[in-house]
């Protein structure tokens, strides 16, 4: 009797449970598999919704860790603790390749949908959106068209003038190397440190503060990454800062602006490559990339997918069309050679010093 209780009990248990597990249908291959992304990349706006979505889609779970900075020294030191990388600066991705913690995508979607210039060589990352670093004027005290150059920057008209954030921010070394790279050592040189001595202040606060200390008179222009200036009109208390400035892309009749590019890669730890490459796949997809264009107003880099409509004004202005600017484009290799001979020119000329150096 004990014994058919027991398997009535497993019966009805099963008529309950077994039918209703049998009809959850797997969403992907990889369905109810965990993966760790490792990002220096903010998480609002973008990360969340888009790791949602591919939760909801393909059943793989998202574990993230984000950090502000120091992701190439926390990836070397805790390798196994990420499947994926996402950063906001790819040359700090290509620094994780040389120190081999990378694996190769392996993936023919992204190879057949990611231009070559935005992929490794040896296949081991990718760009999936970029921005251009350009410059931002004062409304009232710049005339249109006086300055057009990053040289512009250093002339002596502009002595005391100029705001930036500190020299040695990832966002600065990254257009400083890209100098050096583009421009060669001698004419790198001068430029950069040509901005140092025309500034205003010495270098505090980040992009968007740069615009606020142009509002408030203490300088008339500033390096400003290009999401940063429609963004700045979404907030109440930052939209003055933005309606004080004009935004510039620099060099357009010259060699083109230079670019900060976001990138993903898999680590060569990951035990889940299957997954990550899904998820890496993801992000390079043409929804993935509007979604990115949407929320963040960075580029894609698929040729397909059209530039913000902000950017598309901002460029209007200066006689871009589409919003597809020139840029000056620096190989991540060659960005990541200059990089160390970028953050020691900085400390040797004493660029976060200001005017006093
Ligand atoms: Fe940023």
């Amino acid at each position: 009797m004990q014994l058919i209780k027991t398997t009535l009990a497993m019966a009805l248990a099963m008529a309950v449970c077994g039918p209703a597990s049998a009809a959850k249908a797997a969403k992907s291959k990889y369905d109810g598999v965990e993966i760790k992304v490792l990002t220096d990349r903010t998480s609002d706006g973008l990360l969340q919704p888009l790791f949602e979505a591919f939760e909801r889609e393909t059943g793989i779970e998202i574990e993230a860790v984000f950090l502000d900075e120091g992701l190439v020294a926390r990836l070397e030191s805790r390798p196994t603790e990420a499947d994926v990388v996402i950063t906001k600066d790819a040359e700090l991705i290509e620094l994780a390749k040389r120190k081999g913690l990378l694996a190769k995508l392996e993936s023919a979607p992204i190879e057949k949908a990611v231009p070559a210039p935005f992929r490794d060589k040896d296949g081991e990352y990718f760009v999936d959106a970029y921005r251009a670093r350009g410059i931002i004027v004062s409304k009232d005290r710049v005339k249109p068209g006086a300055i057009q150059n990053y040289e512009d920057l250093t002339k002596p008209e502009w002595k005391g003038k100029v705001c930036t954030r500190s020299g040695k921010h990832d966002y600065n070394i990254a257009v400083f190397d890209q100098m050096l790279k583009a421009w060669g050592d001698e004419k790198g040189r001068q430029v950069i440190s040509g901005i140092g001595k025309n500034l205003a202040r010495a270098p505090e606060g980040d992009d968007r503060e740069q615009a606020k200390a142009i509002m408030e008179g203490v300088c008339d222009v500033a390096l400003l990454n290009s999401y940063y200036y429609p963004k700045m009109f979404e907030h109440k208390s930052q939209a003055r800062w933005g309606q004080a400035t004009r935004y510039i892309f620099p060099n357009q009749s010259s060699d083109g602006a230079f670019i900060m590019r976001s990138a993903v890669a898999l680590t060569k730890a990951t035990e889940n490559r299957g997954a990550a490459r899904v998820f890496a796949e993801y992000i390079a997809s043409e929804k993935v990339q509007k979604m990115i264009v949407e929320r963040t107003k960075q580029y894609s880099v698929l040729p397909s997918v059209a530039p913000h409509p902000s950017m598309v004004q901002m460029g209007a202005d200066q006689g871009i069309k589409n919003g597809r600017f020139k840029i000056n484009f620096v190989s991540l290799e060659g960005m990541a050679d200059k990089r160390q001979e970028a953050i020691k020119f900085v400390e040797e000329i004493k660029y976060d010093n200001g005017p006093s150096h």
